[in-house]
Parts: structure tokens; C-alpha cells; sequence
């Protein structure tokens, strides 16, 4: 069976895109059952368009979080969904909204992928200031979501070197096609050995729970 998710993004959507073009190319055995965009203009509705892939609209200009979250989660919810695959989507997601994917064995069914290798750099600049801070090795981080923001069980990382000629838009570039490539790639490991696969490198899986007395939001 496979993976059934939810992809949600704010803009571009280019790891969408990386998504969508694994699966058409069967290389990646997941269901994108919807594409969620909280912008008008986020390009990645253009390519759930373009792929033919059922896309909802749900804005949140003008609207209090708590609001917004429940009509995302309504619509969400429409779908028999294993995982939220967050792609892009710029906006914390609340412990209450979390709280409707949590798994029976304790962590929450939301992935996110970060612009460099967590704990270093997180926010939304994550490329930006890997590059202005001079790192010599950069990298992007799959993971499962928690109650803080850009923080919870890594699931993969992948690094890149930074070149000695690198500009910010070289640099940037580089990491983006190793998000492309690693994404689908995590995608398709979970869904054929399951989320707990990758606990494996640990000698304590409790290290996947998110039950924790430190939400910070
Ligand atoms: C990516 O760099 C991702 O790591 C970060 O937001 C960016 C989204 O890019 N979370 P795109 O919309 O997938 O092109």
C-alpha cells in the first residue's frame, strides 16, 4: 500500500515538484492526496495543477492562527493521510494542531525538510546564514516535527561541501538539489520500512517520542 500524505507548502514549491516527478517516475511509492497552500500565488499550486493533483486553497491573511489551523485541518482531514509533508510552508504549526496527526507510539505523523543541518541555523534563513557565518560544510535535515520550531527527530541529513568560488545563489543552488534528491528519498524509505527505520541508528527509539513538557509555542 502506499504511503498516502498531504503536502504543504507556501511558495515556490520546487521540493513538490521533486516529489511529484519521483512518483511519476516510480521511483517513489506515495499517494499525494492533496497539496495545501496558505498564498494565493504559491507557484506549488501550478504544479499540483500540472500533475493533476487535488489543491486546496486555505489563506490565512487577516485570520487569527487558531482559525486558520482548523480550516487546515479540515481539509486535511477529508483524506486518509499517513504523513503532513510540509514543504516550504511557512507558518509554526500549534501543539493543538499537531495533536491531530500524533502516531499511537507517540510522535507526531509531520514531516518537514530544513535548509541545513539542524541544530545549526534554524528559522527561515537557514541557507543565508550557514553562508554568512563562513561554514566550510552545509547540509539540509529531514525530520519529524515537534512542539519547537525547526526541531524534532532527525530522520536524514545530507551535506555539501562550500566551495571556495560559491556565491550565495551557487551555494543555495547546491543545497536545493540535494533537498530535491533527499526528500523523496526519505519519503520512499518510510514508506516501505516504515517511520521506525530510522530509529534504528539509536540505541534508545525513545528518542522519536515528542511527548515533552517543553513546548516553547
Ligand atoms: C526549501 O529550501 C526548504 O528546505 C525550506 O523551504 C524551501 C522551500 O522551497 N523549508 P520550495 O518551495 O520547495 O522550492
Amino acid at each position: 500500500m502506499p504511503l498516502n500524505i498531504a503536502v504543504l507548502a507556501s511558495g515556490r514549491g520546487s521540493n513538490l515538484e521533486a516529489i511529484l516527478e519521483a512518483i511519476a517516475a516510480g521511483k517513489l511509492d506515495v499517494t499525494v492526496k492533496l497539496v495545501l497552500v496558505n498564498v494565493a500565488n504559491a507557484g506549488a499550486i501550478e504544479i499540483a495543477k500540472r500533475f493533476g493533483v487535488p489543491h486546496a486553497l486555505v489563506a490565512n491573511a487577516g485570520m487569527p492562527r487558531k482559525e486558520h489551523e482548523v480550516k487546515v485541518i479540515e481539509e486535511l482531514k477529508k483524506h486518509e493521510l499517513d504523513f503532513v509533508v510540509l514543504a516550504g510552508y511557512m507558518r509554526v504549526l500549534s501543539p493543538q494542531f499537531l495533536a491531530e496527526f500524533k502516531d499511537s507510539e507517540g510522535f507526531f505523523r509531520v514531516i518537514n525538510i530544513h535548509p541545513s543541518l539542524l541544530p545549526s541555523f534554524p528559522g527561515i534563513r537557514g541557507y543565508e546564514e550557514a553562508y554568512e557565518y563562513g561554514v566550510k560544510v552545509a547540509g539540509v535535515t529531514v525530520h519529524l516535527v515537534d512542539e519547537r520550531v525547526d526541531h524534532g527527530p532527525i530522520l536524514a541529513q545530507a551535506s555539501f561541501n562550500r566551495e571556495a568560488d560559491d556565491t550565495l545563489e551557487t551555494f543555495k543552488a547546491r543545497g536545493l538539489s540535494i533537498e530535491h534528491d533527499l526528500y523523496p528519498q526519505v519519503l520512499q524509505d518510510i514508506s516501505t520500512k516504515g517511520v521506525s527505520f530510522f530509529s534504528r541508528v539509536k540505541d534508545d527509539t525513545s528518542d522519536l517520542k515528542t511527548e515533552k513538557e517543553t513546548a516553547t509555542r
